[in-house]
């Protein structure tokens, strides 16, 4: 068997050794998200330290944990802590959460991010529904030997962002009264941030927010046949547009101070997602 698919059944061993628990959908926190999961009704967690084999999360103020339960009545795993590119680990073990959440049953992925705006009518603090992305920086993480029991070995990608979830999810904000713009992502490697030349030739090749996550494990999903949604809470903006040097502490601060108004956006759209399933 495949070295990349045989890690992830043993990883869903274990998971299915310890949780009963069925997600309809999965939900990946990014940076000042975490707390999401104080909203839901919590059924079970399971650090990722629990899960031999599982790339642990190194990031401050990360918690490495799959959350297990209900968000407005719709069963849901999330994931506190994401795995990063830059944090070391081969691409196949960067999208490893993903593909372990559709083993575990969820049908939609949900993504969520704190990125750096390059669309000079953004402003920190804005949340962006991410209509496609740029993914040409990073490694694909279907690199390999395709795991066929999974998906095609050149699976299509040109609607990687559902567009029926895209419009679901423009009814909830305007019905929560929260402002959404729309655009890009791109995903660079990190974990430097950018320098002003780089963010005016991705403003040049089309993208509208920048990020270290969130394009791969779309991508990832995508092959398994997940559908998917994001939004990118806008936590500062990129290198040369802001007048200053950028800081994780900024990133934080911005997705922290926004967090609130974040949670009801998301929960508001998981609920009108999986209404009626
Ligand atoms: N660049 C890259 N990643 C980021 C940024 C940024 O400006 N902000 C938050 N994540």
């Amino acid at each position: 068997m495949n070295e990349v698919y045989e890690k992830l059944k043993k990883c869903h061993e274990a998971v299915a050794n310890k949780i009963t628990f069925k997600p309809e959908l999965a939900l990946i926190l990014g940076s000042g998200l975490g707390d999401f999961c104080d909203t839901m009704d919590v059924k079970e967690t399971l650090p990722y330290s629990e899960i031999e084999g599982f790339p642990k999360s190194t990031v401050a103020g990360h918690k490495g944990q799959f959350v297990f339960g209900y968000s407005n009545g719709v069963p849901i795993v999330a994931m506190q802590g994401r795995v990063h590119y830059y944090e070391g680990y081969p691409v196949q073990d960067v999208v490893l959460p993903t593909r372990l959440m559709h083993l575990m049953g969820a049908k939609t992925l949900f993504l969520t991010n704190a990125a750096g705006g390059i669309n000079p009518a953004f402003h920190a603090g804005d949340f962006m529904l991410i209509t496609d992305h740029i993914c040409s920086l990073v490694p694909s993480p279907l690199i390999g030997a395709n795991i066929d029991e999974l998906g095609t070995r050149f699976p299509d990608m040109s609607e990687v962002y559902s567009r029926r979830l895209r419009t679901i999810i423009e009814n909830s904000a305007a019905a929560e009264g929260v402002p959404l713009q729309r655009g890009v992502y791109i995903q660079t490697t990190g974990p430097n941030y950018e320098t002003p030349a780089e963010i005016r030739a991705y403003g040049r090749l089309g993208a509208d927010a920048v990020g270290m996550s969130t394009a791969i494990e779309a991508m990832a999903a995508r092959h398994c046949g997940m559908e998917v949604c994001g939004i990118s809470c806008i936590s500062n903006l990129a290198a040369g547009i802001s007048a200053n040097p950028l800081s994780h502490k900024e990133v934080q601060e911005t997705a922290d101070r926004v967090a609130p108004l974040f949670r009801r956006l998301v929960a508001r759209a998981i609920s009108d997602i999986c209404k009626g399933d």
